[in-house]
């Protein structure tokens, strides 16, 4: 409740509203400014644009370069896109440029190379069309240009046939070491492995991770001390499974070009080995708290506080200054304030964390305490016309 109040009346204090940026499967990317209307926080559209296509699936804010990159996934249509939108304080989204690419990008991550100083690369997982591409990118400017590609089959369906009838590229992240992407493939049952050529930036395939038959990895996210950079030792990362709603821990360790992974937990992401996930779930999305302590994962579909009001879960993994790995156990699992959580950002400056309510096509915004690592109370909602796959808060 302190909390609250506090940030009611800083944000009261604040002539421009803190921006909260969303996609909607209607075709639009918002801009949304969080403020004070008649004493009570509310969430109103600072700015809506059309410009990232028909189906926004994925935004990758790049905050210090004021540049937004949005994903088109072009559900039902040939191919998909990249828009990036020059931001502003008042909420308004520029178009700065818009590339063609394969149908299907629903995940995006940003990386360099040591040896390339005037650009940036990011990786895209398309998953419809079992493809990875990469970019070389201007971050100053927000121009990129397509650099790789590859695209993936199979002989046959995996396990869970209706899902994995092809290669599903599903996340995008780089270890803490700048030196690999990792992309999980639920199709395919790989978290699928590329080393960054140090001078180049060009990525090359190294052996993947193997998942369980049938368990779809879908996101990933590391964990490492805080106030470490570049560390390799002491790396951790956590993985869920989109198909078995299963929540893996890994040690990680590193040789000169590859990085392997030691299986040390796995659990049902409603956080009890012995829990069966309500039939339907699908585990989505996964972070480690701003606080560095905790994992958050949000599920979709399972109505655990209700009909259309799905959960999110939350686990320990560090001491509360974020610097000692513990273990991993689960919290608990908290109220996501409507169906199928597909995204989450939580901004630990603020203390809230925004959620992408997929189901409920709306936006939600919560307390996000601080002290507890855990998400609090609603604060503010906003309706739209399409699904809502992802939020990402300025700053
Ligand atoms: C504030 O309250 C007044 C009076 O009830 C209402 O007319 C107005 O629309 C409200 N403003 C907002 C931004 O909700
Ligand atoms: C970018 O490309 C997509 C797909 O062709 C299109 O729907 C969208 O309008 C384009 N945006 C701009 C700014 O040209
Ligand atoms: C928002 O700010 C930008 C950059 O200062 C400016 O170009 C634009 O006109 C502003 N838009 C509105 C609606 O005020
Ligand atoms: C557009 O889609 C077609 C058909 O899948 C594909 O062959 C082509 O490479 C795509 N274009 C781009 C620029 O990715
Ligand atoms: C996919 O299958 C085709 C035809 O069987 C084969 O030529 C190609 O090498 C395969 N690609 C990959 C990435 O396995
Ligand atoms: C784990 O789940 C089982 C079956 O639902 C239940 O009986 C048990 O109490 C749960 N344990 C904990 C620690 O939540
Ligand atoms: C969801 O559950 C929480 C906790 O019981 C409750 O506060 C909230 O009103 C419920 N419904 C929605 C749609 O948020």
């Amino acid at each position: 409740m302190k909390n609250t109040l506090l940030l009611l009346a800083t944000l009261g204090g604040q002539s421009a509203a803190q921006t909260l940026y969303t996609a909607s499967y209607a075709g639009s990317v918002y801009s949304l400014g969080l403020g004070k209307a008649n004493g009570t926080l509310a969430l109103s559209t600072q700015s809506q644009s059309t410009e990232c296509g028909a189906s926004p699936s994925w935004l990758m804010l790049d905050g210090a370069n004021e540049i937004l990159y949005c994903l088109n996934e072009a559900i039902g249509a040939s191919n998909g896109s990249i828009t990036s939108f020059n931001t502003h304080g008042n909420g308004s989204l520029d178009v700065i440029h818009n590339l063609t690419v394969p149908a299907g990008p629903v995940m995006s991550a940003m990386y360099s190379a040591p040896g390339v100083h005037d650009h940036q690369f990011f990786a895209v997982a398309h998953y419809e069309t079992s493809t990875v591409t990469t970019y070389a990118v201007d971050p100053i400017r927000g121009h990129f240009k397509l650099l790789q590609t590859f695209t993936y089959n199979m002989s046959a369906p995996g396990p869970n046939a209706a899902r994995q009838d092809a290669p599903h590229p599903h996340g995008v992240t780089v270890d803490p070491t700048g030196r690999f992407v990792l992309v999980p493939d639920l199709g395919a049952d790989l978290v699928r492995i590329y080393y960054i050529n140090p001078v180049t930036g060009h990525l090359k395939p190294i052996d993947p991770y193997v998942a369980a038959p049938g368990s779809g990895p879908r996101h990933g996210t590391f964990w490492t001390p805080k106030g470490s950079s570049s560390t390799d030792t002491n790396v951790y990362f956590f993985l869920v499974h989109e198909l078995d709603n299963l929540l893996s821990g890994f040690r990680v360790s590193y040789t000169e070009r590859g990085i392997h992974f030691s299986k040390f937990f796995e659990e049902s992401s409603f956080g009890n080995a012995t829990a069966t996930a309500p039939s339907g779930s699908k585990v989505a999305e996964i972070a480690i708290s701003p606080e560095n302590n905790h994992i958050v994962v949000s599920n979709r579909l399972d109505n655990t506080f209700g009909q259309k009001n799905d959960s999110i879960a939350v686990f320990s993994c560090a001491d509360a200054s974020g610097t000692s790995f513990t273990g991993v156990q689960f919290l608990g699992l908290y109220p996501a304030y409507g169906s199928s959580v597909r995204g989450f950002d939580i901004s630990g400056k603020l203390g809230l964390i925004g959620i992408a309510l997929e189901g409920s096509q709306k936006v939600a915004v919560a307390l996000w305490n601080k002290a507890t690592g855990r998400p609090g109370k609603l604060l503010a909602e906003k309706a739209f016309d399409g699904d809502i796959p992802a939020v990402a808060w300025e700053l």
